[in-house]
């Protein structure tokens, strides 16, 4: 497992909002091959069904996927955080997975695994429909803030408690298309 290191200025063009650069372009590209790498021995022979949440994975899948030498199925569920209150775990199901799972090997894939809340709650949604076997694949690891007894079964970069964007992930919507995963401003999340 890789440890991510602040280090880097970031481009000139991001260097209003964002502080550091945490995990370089080069970084993320040779990590992701390692995982493709690790998952295609792990999985080949299977029938694999690749579920990712949206939105925050799509840089990491998009770069995944073409890694992957090996026939699988892809579907999606979408999830959003609340403040609590308004909804259970203050969570919302956003989309609903249409594929069978059932007898299949499936890859959850998830941007980042935080306090654990929200790939719990998939994870027990995803049991539910009786797949061979789930396991899960996220790009970065935050294990300072866990509240849930959950691990990663891949895991790009484990990450200081900070938090984080670029690479898919957002700060208000925002920065999700950064390729490299860099550290905000505090200015910036004062601002809200
Ligand atoms: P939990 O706490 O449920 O969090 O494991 C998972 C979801 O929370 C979001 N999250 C972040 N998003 N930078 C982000 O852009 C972060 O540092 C961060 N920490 C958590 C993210 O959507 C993730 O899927």
């Amino acid at each position: 497992m890789k440890k991510a290191a602040h280090s880097q200025r970031p481009p000139q063009a991001w260097r209003r909002d964002i502080r550091s650069v945490l995990i370089s372009r080069a970084r993320l590209a040779r990590r992701v091959q390692s995982l493709a790498r690790q998952i295609e021995s792990d999985f080949s022979g299977r029938d694999l069904v690749i579920v990712a949440l949206l939105n925050g994975t799509v840089m990491f899948l998009a770069d995944l996927l073409r890694l992957l030498s090996l026939p699988l199925r892809l579907d999606f569920i979408g999830v959003s955080s609340y403040r609590e209150g308004t909804g259970p775990g203050g969570l919302i199901i956003t989309k609903e997975l249409r594929l069978d799972v059932r007898g299949r090997d499936v890859l959850l894939v998830d941007d980042i695994l935080d306090t654990g809340r929200t790939l719990a709650r998939v994870l027990a949604k995803l049991r539910a429909l009786q797949p061979r076997r789930v396991k899960i694949c996220v790009l970065l690891d935050k294990p300072a803030r866990r509240l849930e007894d959950l691990a990663a079964d891949y895991v790009g970069f484990t990450i200081p408690d900070e938090f984080v964007v670029g690479y898919g992930l957002d700060y208000g919507e925002k920065y999700r298309n950064l390729p490299f995963v860099g550290l905000l401003h505090p200015k910036i999340t004062r601002r809200g």
